[in-house]
């Protein structure tokens, strides 16, 4: 057998590198910086880490970093961001007021010849599961009133990977994440609405679902 140069799959964690409880936003944030818990830090620029107000009532969770989003060190601010806060805003949800975040912190991608162009490439569950204490972090100090849960791999890293999107979406979900009872709303991840056929119609599904959280926020 060769030797082993890095850690094997299922020893992935974030968990060395997340501070002890009692560190706020910024502490998490700067320790997130240098995280090496998975091999996705190698090639991506930077981490990025949620952003909003520890007090948001409101946390979105989405997939990982895309190309944008890597390169400006902040979440969603691409055009999958683009597209949900407009879905946000129409159902009278406000994106300024929202925690954001994502289920991986790195960008993980492949290149397209011939120039190179980084293509998003969805992360493995050994991946979503090592960096799973960095958004447990984020939950026990924002302790949101209602998640929005983007997409499968945000469903996944929160209720299991028994989680379906089309069972689940659009509903109210009571459940232990972490330990902790939570309140979540499923829906389809921003960029499957860009990626959609009929893009209209996946993005008033999209709407439907947020009204649906909308409501649900007490
Ligand atoms: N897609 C995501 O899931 N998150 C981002 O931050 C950007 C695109
Ligand atoms: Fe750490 Fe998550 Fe980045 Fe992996 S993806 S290195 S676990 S922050």
């Amino acid at each position: 057998m060769s030797p082993r140069t890095t850690a094997p799959e299922d020893a992935y964690t974030a968990e060395p590198f997340v501070p002890d409880d009692g560190a706020d936003l910024a502490a998490l944030r700067e320790a997130a910086a240098g995280c090496r818990g998975c091999p996705l830090h190698r090639d991506a620029t930077q981490t990025v880490f949620g952003a909003g107000d520890a007090g948001a009532r409101l946390m979105l969770v989405g997939e990982q970093p895309g190309d944008q989003e890597d390169r400006q060190g902040r979440p969603f601010v691409g055009p999958a961001g683009r597209l949900l806060d407009r879905a946000l805003s129409e159902a009278g949800l406000d994106p300024g007021e929202a925690y954001v975040t994502n289920a991986v912190k790195h960008f993980k991608f492949t290149r397209a010849e011939p120039r190179g162009r980084r293509i998003h490439k969805a992360p493995s569950l050994r991946e979503a599961a090592a960096c799973g204490p960095w958004l447990a972090a984020e939950l026990a100090l924002v302790e949101p009133e209602l998640i929005v849960v983007l997409g499968a791999t945000a469903g996944k890293a929160l209720l299991g990977s028994s989680f379906r999107v089309t069972k689940a979406r659009g509903t109210v979900l009571e459940r232990e994440v972490h330990g902790r009872p939570r309140r979540l709303v499923p829906t389809v991840h921003p960029s499957a609405v860009l990626r959609a056929e009929d893009r209209e119609g996946a993005y008033r599904g999209l709407v439907s679902d947020l009204k649906v959280a909308a409501t649900a926020l007490p």
